[in-house]
Protein backbone atom coordinates (compact mmCIF):
# COMPACT_ATOMS: atom_id res chain seq x y z
CA UNK A 1 0.00 0.00 0.00
CA UNK A 2 1.51 3.51 -1.06
CA UNK A 3 2.48 5.45 2.38
CA UNK A 4 0.60 8.69 0.32
CA UNK A 5 -2.41 9.41 -0.89
CA UNK A 6 -4.02 12.64 -2.90
CA UNK A 7 -6.17 15.22 -2.07
CA UNK A 8 -7.89 16.95 -5.02
CA UNK A 9 -9.53 20.54 -4.10
CA UNK A 10 -12.83 21.50 -6.17
CA UNK A 11 -13.47 24.01 -7.59
CA UNK A 12 -9.67 25.15 -7.10
CA UNK A 13 -8.55 22.20 -9.30
CA UNK A 14 -5.62 21.68 -6.78
CA UNK A 15 -4.10 18.46 -6.39
CA UNK A 16 -1.78 17.42 -3.71
CA UNK A 17 -0.07 14.11 -1.59
CA UNK A 18 -0.19 13.71 1.82
CA UNK A 19 1.25 11.40 4.09
CA UNK A 20 -1.20 8.65 4.52
CA UNK A 21 -3.34 9.11 7.67
CA UNK A 22 -2.71 13.15 7.65
CA UNK A 23 -5.65 15.06 9.69
CA UNK A 24 -7.42 17.24 7.02
CA UNK A 25 -6.73 19.97 9.34
CA UNK A 26 -3.32 19.96 8.90
CA UNK A 27 -3.03 20.37 5.40
CA UNK A 28 -6.63 21.99 4.67
CA UNK A 29 -6.00 25.43 6.67
CA UNK A 30 -3.17 26.36 4.12
CA UNK A 31 -6.32 26.44 1.62
CA UNK A 32 -8.89 28.46 3.26
CA UNK A 33 -10.56 26.18 5.33
CA UNK A 34 -11.66 28.21 8.71
CA UNK A 35 -11.87 25.97 11.78
CA UNK A 36 -14.17 28.54 14.23
CA UNK A 37 -14.63 26.22 17.14
CA UNK A 38 -10.63 25.32 16.95
CA UNK A 39 -11.50 22.05 15.35
CA UNK A 40 -13.40 20.54 18.42
CA UNK A 41 -16.44 19.11 16.35
CA UNK A 42 -18.76 21.63 18.00
CA UNK A 43 -19.32 24.39 15.43
CA UNK A 44 -19.84 22.65 11.84
CA UNK A 45 -17.73 25.82 10.41
CA UNK A 46 -15.17 23.54 8.95
CA UNK A 47 -17.65 21.64 6.65
CA UNK A 48 -16.76 20.08 3.39
CA UNK A 49 -18.15 17.81 1.10
CA UNK A 50 -16.46 14.77 -0.25
CA UNK A 51 -16.94 14.33 -3.73
CA UNK A 52 -14.78 10.93 -4.46
CA UNK A 53 -13.26 8.67 -1.80
CA UNK A 54 -14.41 7.74 1.71
CA UNK A 55 -14.42 9.69 4.70
CA UNK A 56 -16.06 7.34 7.55
CA UNK A 57 -18.48 9.42 9.49
CA UNK A 58 -17.52 9.58 13.05
CA UNK A 59 -19.67 10.18 16.40
CA UNK A 60 -19.16 13.67 16.54
CA UNK A 61 -20.28 14.10 13.38
CA UNK A 62 -23.30 12.18 13.97
CA UNK A 63 -23.71 14.58 16.34
CA UNK A 64 -23.73 17.57 14.90
CA UNK A 65 -24.39 16.92 11.15
CA UNK A 66 -28.04 16.10 10.13
CA UNK A 67 -28.61 12.62 8.25
CA UNK A 68 -29.56 14.22 5.02
CA UNK A 69 -26.25 16.45 5.22
CA UNK A 70 -23.89 13.20 5.88
CA UNK A 71 -25.88 11.59 3.03
CA UNK A 72 -25.41 14.55 0.77
CA UNK A 73 -21.41 13.80 1.82
CA UNK A 74 -20.71 16.93 4.41
CA UNK A 75 -18.41 15.93 6.81
CA UNK A 76 -16.37 17.97 9.38
CA UNK A 77 -12.74 18.43 8.14
CA UNK A 78 -11.39 18.77 11.87
CA UNK A 79 -12.70 15.09 12.45
CA UNK A 80 -11.59 13.54 9.17
CA UNK A 81 -7.77 11.90 7.74
CA UNK A 82 -6.79 11.14 4.64
CA UNK A 83 -6.60 7.46 4.90
CA UNK A 84 -7.22 7.04 0.86
CA UNK A 85 -7.40 9.46 -1.99
CA UNK A 86 -10.09 11.78 -1.66
CA UNK A 87 -11.83 15.04 -3.54
CA UNK A 88 -13.19 17.32 -1.81
CA UNK A 89 -15.38 20.46 -2.52
CA UNK A 90 -14.43 23.37 -0.59
CA UNK A 91 -16.35 26.21 -2.71
CA UNK A 92 -17.23 27.98 0.27
CA UNK A 93 -13.96 28.56 0.95
CA UNK A 94 -12.75 30.60 -2.04
CA UNK A 95 -11.50 33.62 -1.84
CA UNK A 96 -11.74 36.82 -4.28
CA UNK A 97 -7.81 38.05 -5.32
CA UNK A 98 -8.56 41.43 -6.69
CA UNK A 99 -5.43 41.87 -9.07
CA UNK A 100 -4.67 45.15 -11.19
CA UNK A 101 -4.28 45.47 -14.98
CA UNK A 102 -4.67 49.66 -15.13
CA UNK A 103 -2.49 51.17 -16.97
CA UNK A 104 0.09 53.83 -16.05
CA UNK A 105 2.76 55.91 -16.99
CA UNK A 106 6.45 55.17 -16.23
CA UNK A 107 10.19 55.39 -17.44
CA UNK A 108 11.34 51.79 -18.59
CA UNK A 109 13.87 50.20 -16.72
CA UNK A 110 15.93 46.71 -17.06
CA UNK A 111 14.84 44.01 -15.52
CA UNK A 112 11.48 42.21 -14.04
CA UNK A 113 9.75 43.63 -11.08
CA UNK A 114 7.42 41.98 -8.57
CA UNK A 115 5.06 44.02 -6.45
CA UNK A 116 3.32 42.78 -3.41
CA UNK A 117 0.05 43.40 -1.46
CA UNK A 118 0.63 41.86 1.28
CA UNK A 119 -3.20 41.29 2.90
CA UNK A 120 -3.78 40.50 6.44
CA UNK A 121 -5.74 37.51 5.11
CA UNK A 122 -4.41 37.26 1.51
CA UNK A 123 -1.06 37.86 -0.62
CA UNK A 124 -1.03 38.92 -4.42
CA UNK A 125 1.88 39.70 -6.40
CA UNK A 126 2.57 40.43 -9.60
CA UNK A 127 5.06 40.49 -11.99
CA UNK A 128 5.94 43.13 -14.02
CA UNK A 129 8.74 43.68 -16.62
CA UNK A 130 10.18 46.77 -16.25
CA UNK A 131 10.81 47.35 -20.23
CA UNK A 132 7.04 47.41 -20.82
CA UNK A 133 5.24 47.68 -17.85
CA UNK A 134 3.46 45.03 -18.79
CA UNK A 135 2.34 42.48 -16.02
CA UNK A 136 3.26 38.59 -17.03
CA UNK A 137 2.47 36.46 -14.03
CA UNK A 138 0.16 36.79 -10.86
CA UNK A 139 0.55 34.65 -7.79
CA UNK A 140 -1.90 34.75 -4.72
CA UNK A 141 -1.93 32.94 -1.43
CA UNK A 142 -3.26 33.15 1.88
CA UNK A 143 -1.03 34.84 4.25
CA UNK A 144 0.19 31.63 6.62
CA UNK A 145 -0.01 33.83 9.96
CA UNK A 146 -3.40 33.52 9.60
CA UNK A 147 -3.48 30.29 11.89
CA UNK A 148 -1.86 32.58 15.03
CA UNK A 149 -5.15 34.89 14.43
CA UNK A 150 -8.07 35.70 11.93
CA UNK A 151 -7.40 39.29 12.93
CA UNK A 152 -5.43 42.36 13.26
CA UNK A 153 -4.89 42.63 16.88
CA UNK A 154 -4.57 38.76 17.50
CA UNK A 155 -1.18 38.79 15.68
CA UNK A 156 -0.20 41.89 16.97
CA UNK A 157 -0.60 40.04 20.33
CA UNK A 158 1.29 36.74 19.30
CA UNK A 159 3.66 39.13 17.79
CA UNK A 160 4.95 40.98 20.96
CA UNK A 161 6.47 38.16 22.25
CA UNK A 162 10.18 38.07 20.11
CA UNK A 163 9.59 34.21 19.60
CA UNK A 164 5.93 34.98 18.59
CA UNK A 165 7.86 38.21 16.01
CA UNK A 166 10.40 35.29 14.93
CA UNK A 167 7.65 33.06 13.76
CA UNK A 168 5.04 35.07 12.20
CA UNK A 169 8.64 37.42 10.14
CA UNK A 170 9.54 34.14 8.81
CA UNK A 171 6.11 32.60 7.81
CA UNK A 172 5.86 35.63 5.95
CA UNK A 173 9.31 36.38 4.14
CA UNK A 174 9.13 32.54 3.49
CA UNK A 175 5.46 32.38 1.90
CA UNK A 176 6.44 35.64 0.16
CA UNK A 177 10.37 34.20 -1.29
CA UNK A 178 8.09 31.28 -2.59
CA UNK A 179 6.17 33.28 -4.59
CA UNK A 180 8.79 35.43 -5.97
CA UNK A 181 10.31 32.19 -6.72
CA UNK A 182 7.67 30.85 -8.60
CA UNK A 183 7.18 34.05 -10.66
CA UNK A 184 11.02 33.61 -11.45
CA UNK A 185 10.00 30.45 -12.52
CA UNK A 186 7.68 31.56 -14.97
CA UNK A 187 9.77 34.35 -16.39
CA UNK A 188 12.38 31.58 -17.92
CA UNK A 189 14.81 33.30 -19.98
CA UNK A 190 12.22 36.31 -19.65
CA UNK A 191 14.96 38.23 -17.53
CA UNK A 192 15.81 38.15 -14.07
CA UNK A 193 13.75 39.70 -10.86
CA UNK A 194 15.77 43.14 -10.12
CA UNK A 195 13.15 45.07 -7.37
CA UNK A 196 10.37 43.87 -5.13
CA UNK A 197 8.08 46.60 -3.62
CA UNK A 198 5.73 45.54 -0.89
CA UNK A 199 2.87 47.49 0.30
CA UNK A 200 0.55 46.46 3.24
CA UNK A 201 -0.46 47.66 6.91
CA UNK A 202 1.90 48.92 9.44
CA UNK A 203 1.41 45.57 11.55
CA UNK A 204 2.46 43.59 8.09
CA UNK A 205 5.22 46.00 7.42
CA UNK A 206 6.64 45.64 11.17
CA UNK A 207 5.74 41.81 10.80
CA UNK A 208 7.57 41.32 7.45
CA UNK A 209 10.25 43.59 8.72
CA UNK A 210 11.15 41.80 11.77
CA UNK A 211 10.32 44.89 13.68
CA UNK A 212 8.74 45.03 17.40
CA UNK A 213 5.51 45.31 17.39
CA UNK A 214 4.61 46.26 20.93
CA UNK A 215 3.74 49.85 20.36
CA UNK A 216 1.10 48.41 17.99
CA UNK A 217 -0.20 47.05 20.75
CA UNK A 218 -1.22 49.83 23.44
CA UNK A 219 -2.41 53.06 23.49
CA UNK A 220 -1.62 55.54 21.99
CA UNK A 221 -0.67 53.08 19.25
CA UNK A 222 2.22 55.06 18.12
CA UNK A 223 5.12 53.76 16.15
CA UNK A 224 8.78 55.39 14.82
CA UNK A 225 9.70 52.87 12.74
CA UNK A 226 7.43 52.85 9.99
CA UNK A 227 9.43 54.45 7.42
CA UNK A 228 10.78 52.88 4.55
CA UNK A 229 12.60 49.49 4.85
CA UNK A 230 15.35 47.80 2.55
CA UNK A 231 16.80 44.27 2.11
CA UNK A 232 18.91 42.70 -0.57
CA UNK A 233 17.42 38.70 -1.73
CA UNK A 234 20.63 38.08 0.45
CA UNK A 235 19.62 39.31 3.45
CA UNK A 236 15.82 37.36 3.30
CA UNK A 237 17.35 34.54 1.60
CA UNK A 238 16.00 34.86 -1.43
CA UNK A 239 18.11 32.25 -3.21
CA UNK A 240 15.80 32.25 -6.46
CA UNK A 241 16.86 36.34 -7.00
CA UNK A 242 20.38 37.85 -7.68
CA UNK A 243 21.77 38.28 -4.50
CA UNK A 244 21.63 42.02 -4.87
CA UNK A 245 18.15 42.42 -6.18
CA UNK A 246 16.44 44.77 -3.89
CA UNK A 247 13.46 44.00 -1.61
CA UNK A 248 11.20 47.27 -0.46
CA UNK A 249 8.57 47.86 2.07
CA UNK A 250 7.51 50.50 1.45
CA UNK A 251 6.66 53.02 4.31
CA UNK A 252 3.42 53.73 6.10
CA UNK A 253 1.78 57.13 6.45
CA UNK A 254 0.77 55.88 10.03
CA UNK A 255 0.04 53.65 12.83
CA UNK A 256 -2.82 52.42 10.89
CA UNK A 257 -2.74 53.90 7.95
CA UNK A 258 -0.16 51.83 6.03
CA UNK A 259 1.84 51.90 3.02
CA UNK A 260 -0.77 50.20 1.58
CA UNK A 261 -2.96 53.83 1.51
CA UNK A 262 0.24 55.30 -0.25
CA UNK A 263 0.60 53.53 -2.37
CA UNK A 264 -3.29 54.28 -3.48
CA UNK A 265 -2.32 57.97 -2.77
CA UNK A 266 0.63 57.35 -5.63
CA UNK A 267 -2.14 55.15 -7.98
CA UNK A 268 -5.28 57.44 -7.81
CA UNK A 269 -2.24 61.08 -7.68
CA UNK A 270 -3.80 62.37 -5.41
CA UNK A 271 -0.87 63.93 -4.45
CA UNK A 272 -0.53 65.92 -8.01
CA UNK A 273 -3.87 66.82 -7.69
CA UNK A 274 -5.24 70.69 -7.32
CA UNK A 275 -8.76 70.05 -6.19
CA UNK A 276 -9.19 68.07 -3.46
CA UNK A 277 -10.07 64.43 -3.36
CA UNK A 278 -10.61 61.82 -1.03
CA UNK A 279 -9.64 58.35 -0.74
CA UNK A 280 -11.26 55.92 1.17
CA UNK A 281 -10.32 51.75 1.35
CA UNK A 282 -13.21 49.86 3.06
CA UNK A 283 -12.61 47.15 5.08
CA UNK A 284 -12.24 45.97 9.29
CA UNK A 285 -10.34 49.20 9.32
CA UNK A 286 -11.22 51.39 7.20
CA UNK A 287 -8.28 54.04 5.70
CA UNK A 288 -9.36 57.81 4.76
CA UNK A 289 -6.94 60.29 3.09
CA UNK A 290 -8.32 63.66 2.37
CA UNK A 291 -6.34 66.47 0.56
CA UNK A 292 -4.32 67.12 -2.30
CA UNK A 293 -0.80 67.97 -4.17
CA UNK A 294 -0.18 70.78 -1.21
CA UNK A 295 -1.20 69.11 1.87
CA UNK A 296 -3.50 65.46 2.98
CA UNK A 297 -5.13 64.70 6.23
CA UNK A 298 -5.03 61.15 6.76
CA UNK A 299 -7.25 58.53 9.28
CA UNK A 300 -7.99 55.29 9.87
CA UNK A 301 -11.55 53.95 11.84
CA UNK A 302 -12.18 50.70 12.94
CA UNK A 303 -15.29 49.43 11.10
CA UNK A 304 -15.50 46.29 12.57
CA UNK A 305 -15.71 43.16 9.90
CA UNK A 306 -19.27 43.61 8.84
CA UNK A 307 -18.19 44.37 5.31
CA UNK A 308 -16.28 40.80 5.10
CA UNK A 309 -19.43 39.78 6.40
CA UNK A 310 -17.96 38.16 9.46
CA UNK A 311 -19.87 38.89 12.64
CA UNK A 312 -22.82 38.73 10.76
CA UNK A 313 -24.83 35.87 12.23
CA UNK A 314 -25.06 33.68 8.47
CA UNK A 315 -22.48 36.16 7.19
CA UNK A 316 -19.57 34.77 5.05
CA UNK A 317 -16.86 35.48 2.11
CA UNK A 318 -18.16 36.88 -0.90
CA UNK A 319 -17.63 32.34 -2.06
CA UNK A 320 -19.62 29.78 -3.78
CA UNK A 321 -23.24 30.22 -1.74
CA UNK A 322 -23.63 33.63 -0.26
CA UNK A 323 -25.81 36.43 -1.97
CA UNK A 324 -23.70 38.84 -3.18
CA UNK A 325 -26.63 40.96 -4.64
CA UNK A 326 -30.13 42.02 -3.35
CA UNK A 327 -32.73 43.46 -5.51
CA UNK A 328 -36.40 44.91 -5.24
CA UNK A 329 -38.40 43.98 -8.12
CA UNK A 330 -42.31 45.36 -7.21
CA UNK A 331 -42.46 43.93 -3.40
CA UNK A 332 -40.41 41.30 -4.33
CA UNK A 333 -36.80 40.54 -3.54
CA UNK A 334 -34.45 38.56 -6.04
CA UNK A 335 -30.95 37.44 -4.38
CA UNK A 336 -28.48 36.88 -6.55
CA UNK A 337 -26.35 33.56 -4.74
CA UNK A 338 -22.36 33.36 -6.05
CA UNK A 339 -21.96 30.08 -8.26
CA UNK A 340 -25.99 30.15 -9.04
CA UNK A 341 -26.16 27.95 -6.13
CA UNK A 342 -28.50 27.50 -3.43
CA UNK A 343 -27.88 30.27 -0.60
CA UNK A 344 -25.78 29.34 2.69
CA UNK A 345 -24.98 32.85 3.97
CA UNK A 346 -24.57 36.32 2.95
CA UNK A 347 -20.94 38.15 1.90
CA UNK A 348 -20.64 41.97 2.29
CA UNK A 349 -21.61 43.36 -0.77
CA UNK A 350 -24.88 41.27 0.15
CA UNK A 351 -25.44 42.84 3.23
CA UNK A 352 -25.34 46.44 2.30
CA UNK A 353 -27.30 45.71 -0.95
CA UNK A 354 -30.23 43.75 1.91
CA UNK A 355 -30.45 46.64 4.11
CA UNK A 356 -30.78 49.22 1.43
CA UNK A 357 -33.51 46.76 -0.08
CA UNK A 358 -35.29 46.62 3.48
CA UNK A 359 -35.11 50.79 4.06
CA UNK A 360 -36.77 50.74 0.19
CA UNK A 361 -39.54 48.18 1.29
CA UNK A 362 -40.16 49.63 5.23
CA UNK A 363 -38.77 46.45 6.57
CA UNK A 364 -36.14 48.45 8.00
CA UNK A 365 -36.62 51.46 9.78
CA UNK A 366 -34.36 54.53 9.37
CA UNK A 367 -33.29 53.86 13.06
CA UNK A 368 -31.86 50.55 11.98
CA UNK A 369 -35.06 49.05 13.56
CA UNK A 370 -36.70 45.86 11.88
CA UNK A 371 -40.45 46.89 11.34
CA UNK A 372 -43.25 45.34 13.46
CA UNK A 373 -41.18 44.09 16.45
CA UNK A 374 -39.30 41.55 13.90
CA UNK A 375 -36.33 39.63 15.60
CA UNK A 376 -35.23 38.65 11.66
CA UNK A 377 -36.45 38.87 8.01
CA UNK A 378 -35.61 36.28 6.07
CA UNK A 379 -33.99 37.13 1.84
CA UNK A 380 -33.84 33.71 0.69
CA UNK A 381 -34.39 30.66 2.71
CA UNK A 382 -32.00 29.39 5.16
CA UNK A 383 -30.35 32.95 4.84
CA UNK A 384 -31.84 35.80 6.94
CA UNK A 385 -31.16 39.07 8.19
CA UNK A 386 -31.23 39.37 12.51
CA UNK A 387 -31.37 43.14 14.21
CA UNK A 388 -27.76 42.19 15.39
CA UNK A 389 -26.70 42.22 11.65
CA UNK A 390 -28.38 44.92 10.61
CA UNK A 391 -26.58 46.94 14.44
CA UNK A 392 -22.94 45.42 12.98
CA UNK A 393 -23.51 47.80 9.66
CA UNK A 394 -24.94 50.53 11.16
CA UNK A 395 -21.31 50.41 13.18
CA UNK A 396 -19.26 50.04 9.87
CA UNK A 397 -21.06 52.39 7.94
CA UNK A 398 -21.33 54.84 10.97
CA UNK A 399 -17.04 54.71 11.20
CA UNK A 400 -16.54 55.38 7.89
CA UNK A 401 -19.07 58.26 7.23
CA UNK A 402 -18.23 60.19 10.23
CA UNK A 403 -14.35 59.37 9.29
CA UNK A 404 -14.34 60.60 5.96
CA UNK A 405 -16.72 63.92 7.28
CA UNK A 406 -14.18 64.92 9.92
CA UNK A 407 -11.37 64.69 7.31
CA UNK A 408 -12.99 66.62 5.05
CA UNK A 409 -14.14 69.20 7.83
CA UNK A 410 -10.54 69.04 9.40
CA UNK A 411 -9.50 70.06 5.89
CA UNK A 412 -11.26 73.21 5.68
CA UNK A 413 -13.77 72.53 2.95
CA UNK A 414 -17.47 71.45 2.59
CA UNK A 415 -18.62 68.11 1.46
CA UNK A 416 -19.75 69.62 -1.78
CA UNK A 417 -16.32 70.84 -2.39
CA UNK A 418 -14.87 67.67 -2.40
CA UNK A 419 -13.98 66.86 -6.25
CA UNK A 420 -13.66 63.23 -6.11
CA UNK A 421 -13.94 60.30 -3.72
CA UNK A 422 -12.12 57.11 -4.74
CA UNK A 423 -13.00 53.98 -3.36
CA UNK A 424 -10.27 51.24 -3.41
CA UNK A 425 -9.71 47.72 -2.23
CA UNK A 426 -11.91 44.55 -2.66
CA UNK A 427 -15.02 45.05 -0.69
CA UNK A 428 -15.38 48.64 -2.35
CA UNK A 429 -14.68 46.60 -5.98
CA UNK A 430 -18.06 44.68 -5.44
CA UNK A 431 -20.40 46.93 -3.52
CA UNK A 432 -23.23 48.45 -5.44
CA UNK A 433 -22.77 52.43 -4.81
CA UNK A 434 -26.26 52.83 -5.54
CA UNK A 435 -27.10 50.58 -2.16
CA UNK A 436 -24.00 52.34 -0.34
CA UNK A 437 -25.54 55.64 -0.43
CA UNK A 438 -28.96 54.69 0.13
CA UNK A 439 -27.44 53.30 3.57
CA UNK A 440 -25.20 56.53 4.31
CA UNK A 441 -22.08 54.67 4.28
CA UNK A 442 -21.14 57.20 1.41
CA UNK A 443 -22.80 60.51 1.08
CA UNK A 444 -21.75 62.31 -2.12
CA UNK A 445 -23.62 61.99 -5.58
CA UNK A 446 -22.50 59.70 -7.47
CA UNK A 447 -20.94 60.97 -10.21
CA UNK A 448 -17.97 62.23 -7.98
CA UNK A 449 -17.25 58.33 -6.60
CA UNK A 450 -15.04 56.11 -8.39
CA UNK A 451 -14.56 52.95 -7.79
CA UNK A 452 -10.41 52.34 -8.46
CA UNK A 453 -9.97 48.65 -7.52
CA UNK A 454 -6.57 47.14 -5.96
CA UNK A 455 -4.85 50.75 -6.01
CA UNK A 456 -1.99 49.32 -3.32
CA UNK A 457 -0.70 46.46 -5.90
CA UNK A 458 -0.89 49.68 -8.38
CA UNK A 459 0.74 52.06 -6.35
CA UNK A 460 3.84 49.04 -5.60
CA UNK A 461 3.94 48.48 -9.11
CA UNK A 462 4.53 52.13 -9.86
CA UNK A 463 6.90 51.97 -7.15
CA UNK A 464 9.06 49.54 -9.43
CA UNK A 465 10.17 52.14 -11.62
CA UNK A 466 11.74 54.71 -9.12
CA UNK A 467 15.47 54.59 -7.71
CA UNK A 468 15.28 56.84 -5.44
CA UNK A 469 14.91 55.25 -2.01
CA UNK A 470 14.26 58.99 -0.70
CA UNK A 471 11.41 60.00 -3.31
CA UNK A 472 8.77 59.37 -0.27
CA UNK A 473 10.30 61.77 2.30
CA UNK A 474 8.46 64.91 0.66
CA UNK A 475 5.50 62.91 -0.02
CA UNK A 476 5.62 62.08 4.00
CA UNK A 477 6.14 65.45 4.36
CA UNK A 478 3.03 66.95 3.70
CA UNK A 479 0.81 63.84 4.93
CA UNK A 480 -0.84 64.37 8.34
CA UNK A 481 -2.41 61.65 10.50
CA UNK A 482 -5.15 62.86 12.23
CA UNK A 483 -6.29 59.56 15.52
CA UNK A 484 -10.07 60.06 15.28
CA UNK A 485 -10.49 57.86 18.24
CA UNK A 486 -9.61 60.24 20.75
CA UNK A 487 -11.53 63.37 18.48
CA UNK A 488 -14.62 64.30 20.52
CA UNK A 489 -16.05 65.19 17.54
CA UNK A 490 -15.02 62.10 15.94
CA UNK A 491 -17.62 60.22 18.76
CA UNK A 492 -20.36 62.83 18.00
CA UNK A 493 -20.24 62.49 14.28
CA UNK A 494 -20.04 58.44 14.96
CA UNK A 495 -23.06 58.33 16.71
CA UNK A 496 -25.19 61.15 14.48
CA UNK A 497 -24.07 58.74 11.22
CA UNK A 498 -25.60 55.40 13.13
CA UNK A 499 -29.17 56.31 11.60
CA UNK A 500 -29.99 55.53 8.19
CA UNK A 501 -31.03 58.31 5.76
CA UNK A 502 -34.68 58.38 4.73
CA UNK A 503 -34.25 60.53 1.50
CA UNK A 504 -30.70 60.57 -0.22
CA UNK A 505 -30.54 64.69 -0.59
CA UNK A 506 -27.77 65.76 -3.32
CA UNK A 507 -23.95 67.20 -1.42
S1 LIG B 1 -13.86 23.47 13.50
FE1 LIG B 1 -15.72 23.53 14.51
S2 LIG B 1 -16.66 21.72 13.89
FE2 LIG B 1 -14.75 21.61 12.93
Amino acid sequence: MSETVSIELQPLGRRFEVARGTALQDVLFAHGVEFPCGGHGRCKGCRVRVVAGELPITAKEREVLNTSEIAAGWRLACCGRADGDLTLDIGQWEETILADNSQFAFTPKDGLGVAVDLGTTTLVAQLVDRQTGRVLAVESALNPQAAYGADIMSRVQFGVEPAGREKLRDLIRTAIGGMVERLQREAGDGGTIQRVAIVGNTVMHHLFCGLDVTPLSIVPFETDHAGLQSFTAADLGWHALPSHSRIDFLPALGSFVGSDILAGVLATRLHESDAPVGLVDLGTNGEIVVGNRERMLCASTAAGPAFEGARISMGMRAATGAISEVRVKGDTLTCHVIGNTAPRGICGSGLVDAVAAGLELGTIQPTGRLADGAKEWVLAEPVRLTQGDIRELQLAKAAIHAGIGLLIEQWGIQPRELSTLYIAGAFGNYINLTSARRIGLIDFDLDRVRVVGNTALLGAKMALFDEDANQYAGLLGKIDHVPLASDAKFMDAYVDAMTFPENRSER
